[in-house]
């Protein structure tokens, strides 16, 4: 069990969590105490994880500028309280070379992995956090700060995710933290497409000997949103079973890198 961490009572914001990490994330918080918003695009998933967590919902897309005000409008009318913001949702797309992205999609991955992480901050800032603090935590990816094949897109975002993330901890203290979590593989709807066929051969090349579960990684967001880490903020935590530091290990070759680079599409 999740320890408290003085969670209990606080009101929690989760993007993207009606599956996979976000889902986890709203389900730790809502065992640590916590009164849970969650958001997705599709409405009768949220309404089912709002219901099964005895939380609140709104469906729409992180990228529409209304909707990160409508989510924090719901959270303070519901519970009168926002403490912590979990920016999750996210999208891989445009997958492939920079040279053929289209312009459009570059703008989507921006509005929504950059973009809507900042306007739903500001609006909780304005709304609550400022006078009364809280925390915020960004859902990265292990491959923010190095360079993959056919996810130019996704990366770059993600780096700028990151970058948010310290500027807006040096902004916002000393009443609100904002810090971020980096996962390597996990095994969920958007990273099918990398783990799912011959998932051994990926495990075995880190150091850790298994590829992710979405619960690893919600229990450091959980941890990070929490009391526990009153002093930390502007960090980064790695949750990647070791994908940093397997070149010391006995494994050859990177077995993701080769799967990203063979793969003509992916599917979130
Ligand atoms: N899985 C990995 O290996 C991995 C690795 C590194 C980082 N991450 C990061 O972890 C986070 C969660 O990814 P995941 O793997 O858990 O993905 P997932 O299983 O595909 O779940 C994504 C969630 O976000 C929602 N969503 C997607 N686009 C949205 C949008 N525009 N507006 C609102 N909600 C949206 C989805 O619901 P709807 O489709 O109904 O909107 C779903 O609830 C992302 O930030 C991702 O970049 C994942």
């Amino acid at each position: 069990m999740t320890p408290p961490y003085g969670l209990q009572g606080r009101a929690a914001v989760v993007t993207g969590a009606t599956r996979g990490i976000g889902h986890a994330v709203a389900r730790e918080l809502a065992a640590a105490g916590a009164l849970v918003c969650v958001t997705a695009r599709d409405a009768e998933e949220v309404r089912r994880t709002a219901a099964e967590l005895g939380g609140v919902g709104l469906a729409g897309s992180v990228a529409d500028p209304e909707h990160p005000r409508a989510v924090a409008d719901l959270a303070l009318r519901e519970f009168g309280r926002i403490d912590v913001i979990v920016n999750n949702a996210a999208t891989n797309q445009p997958y492939g070379p920079l040279m053929d992205v289209d312009p459009l999609a570059w703008r989507e991955a921006f509005s929504v992995n950059v973009e809507a992480p900042l306007r739903l901050v500001q609006c909780a800032w304005h709304a609550w956090m400022r006078e009364h603090g809280g925390a915020v935590v960004n859902v990265c990816t292990e491959g923010a700060t190095h360079v993959g094949p056919r996810i130019g897109a996704y990366g770059t975002s993600k780096a700028a995710l990151l970058h948010l993330t310290r500027q807006l901890a040096g902004e916002l203290g000393p009443r609100v933290r904002v810090n971020s979590v980096s996962p390597g593989l996990i095994r969920t709807e958007m990273a099918r497409f990398v783990w799912e066929p011959g998932e051994e051969e990926v495990a075995a090349a880190l150091p850790l000997g298994r590829i992710g579960e979405p619960e690893d990684v919600a229990r450091a967001v959980v941890w990070l949103a929490s009391d526990a880490a009153e002093w930390i903020t502007g960090a980064d935590l790695l949750v990647d079973g070791g994908t940093r530091v397997r070149a010391a290990g006995t494994a050859t070759g990177y077995a993701i890198h080769e799967r990203l680079r063979s793969r003509g599409t992916a599917t979130s």
